[in-house]
């Protein structure tokens, strides 16, 4: 690629050439790796403008509602792909072949029980723990359990611990809930799909067969492979920074789900549902549309708005799609349904969201659909990382198979107290 330059022209300084890198789609970006040499830092709180790698795993056009994962676009593998195939392909870069699909499959497939011992770890949680809350605790646990291949500089090491987190994660998120609501552990069980082991782990109980529901397995998969990886997001942020030190993969992803479960990241979609049932009935839309426009009211339309996304949320469009055909299938009719179409319609109109180009995003129509598979509010965000897990590893995979990667350490604009001498209790 052409050799670009920009000039920066600093008070009292000579000019100081920034390289410009090129990317494959999507903005270049200005190397600013030598500005500290000029006495100036940049500064970009919330990271708005700011490309913290280059990576090669998804990419994210925002005024255009794109979302590619390796090239292929979103809408295409949540209607044609599977999970697995997608984790496949984000940890290798390219779609499996057949050997490659069947022996990734099996892999992840005989990985799924964890040690035994981390049952008795839950016991130490109220039974009333909020489900994110065990799931932080536990993933970051598994740095206790599994203390061989963690030489995070040997690619097979690194392999290793992405197959586990994979593999395990479900179990995990199953064993919350099942902790959660009183009832016994459930093992996953090797003759069913990723989707149907953890469906089976969620809502088997002992007393009584339990049949997977081909309709709901096919939309779980689906709803994996919508939130499986979002660029450079702030969980995934948290697990590269964590994981640029070196620190051990299972408590990076553990700090990746602290990020996640926030209310304005994947804890959207738990206060989405919750805000569509504070709602309640289409006519009580208007108010809420006021308290979303309100500068002096914290209140956010949950499920709308994205620091990148100036159009549809491409995921969004799969997800209304999936839940009109999941109710349907299943011959649900869910008032909140009618609440979410009609809020959607309202808000696409609305000044207000048009000028600031608010749209639904991914948060918004899933936990209709999780709701409509017997998942509780309080586990939404749960499936969330479950899903994201495997983005996650994917970019501390990347970071790490790098050569002279750094360890992140931002600066800042100091604007505190200049130089002062210690002043003794006495003489204060
Ligand atoms: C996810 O980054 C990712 O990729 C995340 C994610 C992923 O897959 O990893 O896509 C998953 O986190 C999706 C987003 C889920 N969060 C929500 O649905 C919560 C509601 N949304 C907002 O909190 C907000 O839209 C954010 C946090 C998503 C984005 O916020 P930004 O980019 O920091 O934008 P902003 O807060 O500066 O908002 C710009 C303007 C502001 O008004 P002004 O100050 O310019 O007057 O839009 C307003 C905001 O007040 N605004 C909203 C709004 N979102 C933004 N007003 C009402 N309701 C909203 N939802």
């Amino acid at each position: 690629m052409a050799d670009l330059k920009a000039t920066l022209n600093l008070p009292g300084k000579d000019s100081f050439e920034l390289p410009i890198k090129q990317g494959i789609e999507g903005f270049d970006v200005l190397d600013i790796s030598k500005l500290g040499t000029q006495g100036y830092f940049t500064f970009d709180p919330g990271f708005l403008a700011t490309a913290s790698c280059e990576s090669a795993i998804t990419y994210i056009d925002g005024a255009q509602g794109i979302l590619l994962h390796r090239g292929y676009p979103i809408d295409q593998l949540a209607t044609q792909s599977s999970y697995l195939d997608v984790c496949y392909l984000l940890l290798n870069g390219d779609l499996p072949n057949k050997e490659q699909h069947s022996n990734f499959v099996q892999t992840v497939t005989q990985h799924t029980m964890v040690n035994e011992q981390l049952s008795t770890f839950f016991k130490g949680f109220r039974r009333d723990a909020h489900p994110m809350a065990m799931l932080c605790g536990v993933t970051g646990a598994l740095a206790a359990f599994y203390q061989d291949s963690l030489d995070v500089n040997d690619e097979r090491h690194r392999e290793i611990a992405a197959y586990r987190l994979v593999s395990k994660m479900p179990t995990l998120a199953a064993m919350c809930y099942k902790y959660s609501v009183g009832q016994p552990f459930v093992y996953p069980r090797n003759d069913l799909s990723y989707a149907g082991n953890f469906l089976h782990m969620m809502f088997s109980v002992p007393c009584e067969e339990y049949h997977v529901n081909p309709v709901v397995e096919r939309a779980m998969d689906r709803i994996f492979i919508l939130h499986a990886d979002h660029e450079q997001n702030a969980s995934t942020s948290t697990v590269r920074l964590a994981g640029s030190s070196g620190a051990n993969p299972f408590a990076c992803i553990a700090a990746g789900i602290a990020s996640l479960w926030g209310p304005a990241h994947g804890g959207a979609n738990e206060a989405c549902l919750n805000m569509l049932e504070e709602i309640g009935s289409v006519d009580r839309i208007p108010e809420f549309i006021a308290k979303a426009k309100d500068k002096s009211d914290p209140f956010r339309l949950m499920g709308f708005g994205h620091r990148v996304y100036k159009n549809f949320d491409p995921r969004a469009k799969v997800m209304r799609e999936t839940c009109h055909e999941v109710l349907k299938e299943l011959n649900i009719q869910d008032p909140l349904l009618d609440v979410a179409m009609e809020l959607e319609r309202i808000a696409l109109e609305d000044e207000y969201f048009v000028s600031k180009k608010l749209y639904p995003n991914v948060d918004f129509y899933s936990g209709i659909i999780m709701k409509a598979i017997g998942i509780p509010t309080s586990m939404f965000t749960v499936m969330f990382a479950l899903a994201r897990t495997v983005g996650w590893i994917s970019h501390w995979k990347e970071m790490l198979d790098t050569p002279g990667h750094k360890i992140g350490r931002p600066r800042q604009l100091y604007t505190g107290s200049a130089h002062r001498d210690f002043v003794k209790l006495e003489k204060r």
